[in-house]
């Protein structure tokens, strides 16, 4: 495997998640929402910390990027502007062997004249299947071990079984199932990536009841066309990403705050794709957060604004890791290119299954502004008074800004600086047994707990000095943590799985030379600070 980290690391990481309280699954109680996930305690911070810097680099320490906190429903026009309306659905199939559903644009094609052999998960599945086959479609596939075979693919529209005239056909539909090769399908179906909902206060199952009694004479798929429409009169989505609101708001934010191109508008939060596949974890997820950004500049400058992102961001990712050298960008294929992108590069990660997207840097071109002003009628264009016009050579240039957006997942990030602080090592205590400790190390501007504050026992006045030492670095602002569960080591293993940077031990002496013990997180060093110190010694340690 290419990642520092394994398969079997990655069912390690998830069950650390749920032990020390940073993702659980949702509503488990009731036996689990597929792929939705909580943020615990310090999933939640850790999730903050993160966005919050991704603020603070993209819009804090700068002066041509400014802020955007848009409403999650959006007017339905936007995406049917967006093209997210017709564009983002996939057509999904059923495979009629194995009911596995998937996506028929991602299913394997096999050549004309190959044989279709179905290759099933073990022998009893291989028997069950053969029978199945047997009574839905009249022939006997031949089994060896786990696999059916007799089929052959005849040409792009044909599969048979047997040959000659005693040869048996079937419809192909050009593809097989993903999971075992069936050519045995369901008749494709379009599914919307997008939630829909109704807005205000319309009875839809009412109006849908009146309309199918009023037209008795409407059947499949007239009736399914017909009802769609009915309910895309009062349909509303959630939002598939956060970029729209961007454009949407460009001459409202450009005018109110006199921004001058090149400049940016920059927003984080929810956005909810249907998923047919969710996967590894929070990787992908229906519910998952955004950082975004889009970057409007003059029409013949995006390819160096783009290298300017590329880097700029590949550098942001970076510098949170343990491992920068799991982070790289990789250059879209032309064949890969969203349909309104000039060119497109991913920040990938080595992820424990291999690279990966964690982000996407997007050259746009004027595709988004120049739809949403075809469909709205506004005028989404920038003049710049100082620049003479390409076409007529006269001083002003009225154009329409081309966008450079890098697109990150807020979520996905909080997966990926978890694969990359996990580490094991091999601890040998003062009697030379050696045991196994787990690490999170998280850069301290992303960890959840900033500082544990540790009485070496429960009495002789150690708890109150941690208490107050508590009460004075939760007044800086730091996410300090009084804890005095079990013996002490046990304490440091915790803070080290929950990926504290330091423990501050209150012990036997504390009270008469004023002083405690800060203990570091990655060399486990010890070092004496005197206790009115702590918080300066903290705070120039934690602010790296
Ligand atoms: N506005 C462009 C856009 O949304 P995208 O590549 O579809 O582009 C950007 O999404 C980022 O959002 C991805 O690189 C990924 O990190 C994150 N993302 C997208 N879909 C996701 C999902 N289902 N679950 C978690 N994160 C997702």
């Amino acid at each position: 495997m290419a990642s520092g980290q394994s398969a079997e690391t990655m069912q390690k990481i998830v069950s650390l998640a749920k032990r020390r309280g940073f993702v659980f699954q949702s509503s488990e109680i009731y036996g689990g929402l597929k792929s939705a996930y909580d943020y615990g305690p310090l999933g939640a911070e850790l999730k903050r910390n993160l966005m919050n810097e991704w603020w603070r680099s993209m819009v804090h320490e700068r002066e041509d990027v400014v802020g955007l906190d848009a409403s999650i429903v959006m007017h339905p026009k936007v995406w049917q502007a967006s093209g997210h309306l017709a564009g983002f659905s996939d057509p999904l199939v059923d495979c009629l062997v194995s009911k596995e559903r998937f996506r028929a644009d991602k299913a394997p094609r096999p050549e004309v004249g190959e044989s279709l052999i179905i290759r099933c998960p073990d022998k009893g599945l291989a028997k069950s299947y053969q029978a199945q086959i047997e009574e839905r479609f009249g022939v006997t596939l031949e089994r060896k071990g786990t696999e059916l075979h007799g089929l052959t693919l005849i040409d792009n529209a044909t599969f048979s079984f047997g040959t000659g005239d005693d040869a048996q056909t079937f419809p192909y539909r050009g593809y097989v199932s993903p999971l075992i090769g069936s050519p045995f399908l369901s008749d494709e179906r379009q599914f919307n990536l997008m939630f829909r909902t109704q807005m205000g206060a319309v009875d839809t199952i009412g109006q849908l009841s009146s309309f199918i009694e009023a037209n008795p004479e409407l059947k499949g798929r007239e009736l399914t066309s017909a009802i769609d429409a009915l309910i895309k009169e009062s349909a509303v989505y959630l939002r598939p990403e956060t970029a729209q609101a961007m454009f949407v708001q460009f001459a409202n934010v450009q005018q109110s705050m006199s921004m001058k191109v090149p400049f940016g508008i920059a927003q984080m939060g929810k956005s909810f794709r249907n998923e047919i596949t969710t996967e590894h974890f929070i990787f992908r997820s229906c519910e998952f957060e955004q950082m975004e950004m889009e970057f409007f500049v003059e029409p013949g400058t995006q390819a160096e604004w783009l290298e300017y992102w590329r880097s700029k961001r590949l550098e942001w990712w970076k510098s949170f890791a343990n491992h920068p050298e799991r982070f790289r960008t990789r250059e879209h294929d032309a064949d890969e290119l969203a349909h309104y992108a000039d060119c497109c590069y991913d920040v990938e990660y080595d992820y424990p299954w291999g690279w990966d997207e964690l982000e996407g840097i997007a050259s746009r071109t004027d595709y988004d502004l120049k739809k949403h002003m075809e469909h709205s009628g506004a005028k989404l264009s920038y003049f710049d008074p100082q620049k003479q016009d390409p076409e007529t050579g006269k001083n002003g240039w009225r154009y329409t800004p081309y966008v450079i957006e890098p697109a990150a997942g807020a979520t996905r990030g909080v997966l990926v600086y978890l694969v990359d602080a996990y580490r094991e090592e091999t601890v040998t205590d003062a009697k030379g047994n050696d045991s196994t400790r787990v690490v999170l190390g998280l850069h301290p501007r992303l960890a959840p707990i900033k500082a544990a504050v540790l009485p070496l026992v429960k009495k002789d006045g150690m708890p109150e000095v941690a208490r107050k030492i508590v009460n004075s670095l939760l007044s800086k602002g730091m996410n300090a943590r009084y804890d005095e569960q079990h013996a002490i080591g046990k304490r440091y293993r915790r803070h080290d799985e929950a990926g504290t940077p330091f423990c501050v031990t209150v012990d036997g002496e504390s009270l008469s030379d004023q002083a405690v013990t800060v203990r570091d997180r990655d060399s486990m060093n010890q070092e004496r600070v005197a206790i009115d110190k702590v918080d300066v010694y903290l705070e120039e340690k934690l602010s790296v």
